[in-house]
C-alpha cells in the first residue's frame, strides 16, 4: 500500500521515482487509456480536445520554423499525429518503459518517429535547434524544478519559437482527486505548494506530482525568456463520456481541469 503525503520532494528524487514509476507503469498506463489517447493522436488532455480541434501549435496554419522536439511524450503519439502531416518531429521521454511502448507503436502503426530516452530538465540537444516543443501532460507536473524545465525548453528553442503545454489545472488541487460530487467541494488550500508524494513501507518515494498556481507557472515561463500567448481552459468536450482518474464529465463542465499554456521564446 503507498503512504501519501504532502512533502517537498527534491529534484534528483522526483526524477528518479518517475522513472521507476513509469518504467513499472508503461504496460498498464497504456492498457487502460491507450484506446482514449490513440496510436497516432494527438489529444491534450481528459476533457478530450485534440490539437486538430485548438490548433495551438500552428495557429496560423503552419508550425514554427525548425525541427518539433515532444517533452515527456509517452509512447509518442502526438508526436505520430504530427508525422502523419509531414512534421519533421521527435518524441522523448525520461522512462525506458515509455520509449519501449514508443517504439512498438512506431512498429504497429507504421509510423515512425526518432524516439529519445531522455530528462525533460536536462535535454541533449544544442542551443536553438528547435521551433517547436510540446507536450500533452508529460514532464512539467512531475518535476520538482520546473523552472529548470523552461529555460531548459527556451534554450533548445529558436527566437520566435513555440511552446505548448497541457498539465494539470492549478485549481484541482484544492479539490479531491474523485471523479463524481465528493470532489466538488474544495478540501485543502490552493495555496499549499507542496508536492504529492506517495511512499512505500521503507520510506522510499514512489510517485510524485508537483502544484504549481496559475501565477507560479506563468512567471516561470516569462523568467525563462517567453512570452505568454494564450492560457486555454478547456471545458468538458461533448459527447466524451470518459473518466480518467479524478477527470469526470460532471466535474469537468464546472470546473476546468486541465491548462494549456501556449507561450513563445522572446527575441
Ligand atoms: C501522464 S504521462 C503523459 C504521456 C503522454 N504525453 C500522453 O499524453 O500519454 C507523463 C509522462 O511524463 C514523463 N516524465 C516524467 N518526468 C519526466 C521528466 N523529468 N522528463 C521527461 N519526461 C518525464 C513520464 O515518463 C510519462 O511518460
Amino acid at each position: 500500500m503507498p503512504h501519501p503525503a504532502r512533502r517537498d520532494v527534491t529534484q534528483a528524487a522526483s526524477v528518479r521515482a518517475q522513472r521507476q514509476w513509469w518504467d513499472a507503469e508503461a504496460d498498464d498506463y497504456y492498457a487502460e487509456h491507450g484506446e482514449f489517447l490513440g496510436d497516432a493522436s494527438f489529444v491534450w488532455g481528459p476533457e478530450g480536445w485534440t490539437e486538430a480541434d485548438l490548433g495551438l501549435l500552428s495557429p496560423d496554419g503552419g508550425m514554427p520554423r525548425g525541427p518539433v522536439l515532444e517533452i515527456g511524450g509517452g509512447a509518442g503519439q502526438c508526436a505520430r499525429w504530427l508525422r502523419t502531416r509531414g512534421v519533421d518531429v521527435i518524441t522523448s521521454d525520461l522512462s525506458g518503459g515509455m520509449a519501449r511502448r514508443a517504439r512498438s507503436l512506431n512498429r504497429t502503426t507504421g509510423v515512425p518517429v526518432p524516439v529519445l530516452q531522455c530528462d525533460a530538465a536536462r535535454l541533449p540537444f544544442g542551443d536553438t535547434t528547435f521551433g517547436t516543443v510540446f507536450t500533452a501532460y508529460g514532464a512539467v507536473p512531475f518535476v520538482a524544478d520546473s523552472a529548470r524545465v523552461m529555460r531548459e525548453t527556451a534554450r533548445v528553442l529558436v527566437a520566435g519559437g513555440r511552446f505548448v503545454f497541457s498539465t494539470t489545472h492549478p485549481i484541482r488541487w484544492a479539490f479531491p482527486d474523485v471523479p463524481g460530487r465528493a470532489g466538488l467541494t474544495v478540501h485543502q488550500s490552493y495555496f499549499d505548494t507542496r508536492p504529492y508524494a506517495e511512499f512505500d513501507d521503507r520510506g522510499r518515494l514512489t510517485y510524485v506530482e508537483h502544484h504549481r498556481t496559475m501565477g507560479a507557472r506563468v512567471r516561470e515561463l516569462v523568467a525563462a525568456g517567453f512570452r505568454v500567448l494564450d492560457v486555454v481552459e478547456p471545458e468538458w468536450r461533448d459527447g466524451n463520456d470518459s473518466e480518467w482518474g479524478g477527470w469526470s464529465p460532471l466535474r469537468g463542465r464546472l470546473i476546468p481541469g486541465t491548462a494549456i499554456f501556449v507561450a513563445e521564446k522572446a527575441d
